[in-house]
């Protein structure tokens, strides 16, 4: 099908792993009627896989340049992505980007300098690479209420996850061959410490219910002090441990954000998320539950999802952010717990956690494997102590929901939402 529209000009912004993804995405699809028009890049001296004369290194020249349709940054850094974007949105310009730290830390004023200046910027790939959920959350699922949005948001700890299952490897080395495959960052804590997951479900809470959260404020507890016994603890019950980022809503019908290891049963979708893929579950009130399974990451899956946000930019799509007109209140951790399984290799270190998340000695438990403990535990405290849980790499996972302090573990749906 031939395009009778004007060609569509655009301006990328980083060539790296995205970037060129989105290069040859849309060098094989002709018939679009998008051309590249410039490419900015950060080093003069790295060798390129196109020729020299199609790169410049002032990308502000780029936000700029009227005779650029579009704009699509997807660099590395988010403090400068940050000041690129907001600059082109100053000037009322159409911006694709994937980055997702920069939106967790400034989506309310990203949308404002929209609603001030007229520009749009949609984000797709930010969130799960080529899973379409912000344009299924924010378009289809505008108005239904959702129960949830819960899922495996980061494919390097999923992949290190599953190696860890698959060959009972040991947490290094999974990371290792996880770096090596391409799928973890150089530094590994934002993978590994589920910063990037809490971005992503930080941008999801402003389009599943229309809240904008803070970050810092959102408990996020990673798998860097997981070993193979917890995995194998794990495997004897039938479950695996994914790192779930969850947005709930309590039955006081406010708003929690979580993302933490949880073991998982098979009646879980996210039980068969293998590797470097994403999963999304949503429970809608009316639709029911859905599931939708995709890479994460990627050149080319991440280059699809900004494909889709260029060719929908051309199209005039907008965000709605519907649901901030009726956005519940939010409750992060107060008055929560959730049952958790707490395991260091040294009991002592063990003993002293369990003062510090208030757990009785009692909840301690020893196995063929070593000591671990379980027990209710309630989120204020793990959100006040994770710097130490992290440092000292204390593993937490959670084995159930999130829930009122109020109500016990087993209570059914009807007898929860009576005690609160
Ligand atoms: N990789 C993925 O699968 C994936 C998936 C979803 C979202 N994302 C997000 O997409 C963004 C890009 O990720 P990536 O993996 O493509 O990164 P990358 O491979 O490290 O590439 C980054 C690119 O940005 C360029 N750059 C950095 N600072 C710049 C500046 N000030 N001006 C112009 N160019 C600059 C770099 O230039 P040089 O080439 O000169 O170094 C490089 O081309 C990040 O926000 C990331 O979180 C990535």
């Amino acid at each position: 099908m031939k395009n009778e529209e004007a060609p569509l000009r655009i301006g990328l912004i980083g060539f790296g792993c995205v970037g060129q993804g989105f290069y040859d995405v849309v060098q094989q699809r002709p018939e679009l009627g998008l051309v590249i028009t410039r490419i900015a890049v950060k080093s003069p001296d790295k060798p390129r896989t196109l020729p020299a004369d199609r790169f410049s290194f002032q990308a502000d020249d780029l936000a700029a340049d009227p005779a650029l349709d579009v704009l699509v940054e997807v660099i590395d850094d988010a403090a400068e992505a940050f000041r690129l974007v907001s600059a082109a949105l100053r000037r009322g310009r159409r911006v694709a980007t994937a980055n997702k730290a920069m939106l967790a830390r400034h989506l309310p004023e990203l949308v404002q300098l929209q609603a001030d200046f007229g520009g749009t910027l949609l984000y797709e790939a930010a969130v799960c690479g080529s899973i379409p959920i912000i344009r299924t959350l924010d378009q289809y699922f505008s108005h239904e209420p959702l129960r949830a949005v819960s899922g495996i948001f980061n494919g390097s700890s999923n992949y290190v996850l599953t190696r860890m299952a698959e060959d009972g490897s040991d947490y290094g080395s999974a990371l290792a061959e996880a770096q090596a495959q391409g799928f973890a960052e150089t530094d590994p804590a934002l993978d590994m410490g589920a910063f990037d997951p809490r971005s992503k479900a930080v941008i999801l809470a402003a389009h599943a219910y229309g809240v904008f959260l803070n970050p810092n404020e959102v408990l996020n507890l990673g798998i860097e002090g997981i070993a193979a016994a917890d995995i194998a603890r794990a495997a004897a019950l039938g479950q695996k441990i994914k790192v779930v980022a969850g947005l709930y809503r309590l039955p006081n019908g406010r708003v929690t954000a979580v993302v933490t290891p949880q073991l998982l049963g098979p009646e879980s979708p996210l039980y068969a998320v293998e590797r470097e893929f994403n999963g999304v579950v949503l429970e809608a009130e009316f639709a029911g539950p859905q599931f939708l399974h995709g890479r994460g990451a990627g050149g080319h899956p991440t280059g699809s999802a900004v494909l889709a946000d260029v060719l929908a930019l051309r199209r005039g799509l907008r965000y709605g952010y519907a649901k901030r007109a009726t956005a519940p209140a939010v409750q992060l951790t107060e008055d929560l717990v959730l049952d958790a399984y707490v395991r260091h290799p040294d009991v002592g270190v063990l003993r002293e956690v369990l003062t510090w998340l208030e757990l009785d000695p009692e909840a301690l438990r020893t196995d063929a494997h070593g000591t671990y403990a379980t027990g209710a535990v309630a989120l204020e405290q793990l959100q006040a102590w994770r710097a130490e849980l992290r440092q000292l790499g204390v593993f937490v996972a959670r084995t159930g929901e999130v829930r009122p302090a109020a109500v016990p573990a087993d209570a059914s749906a009807a007898a929860r939402a009576a005690l609160v």
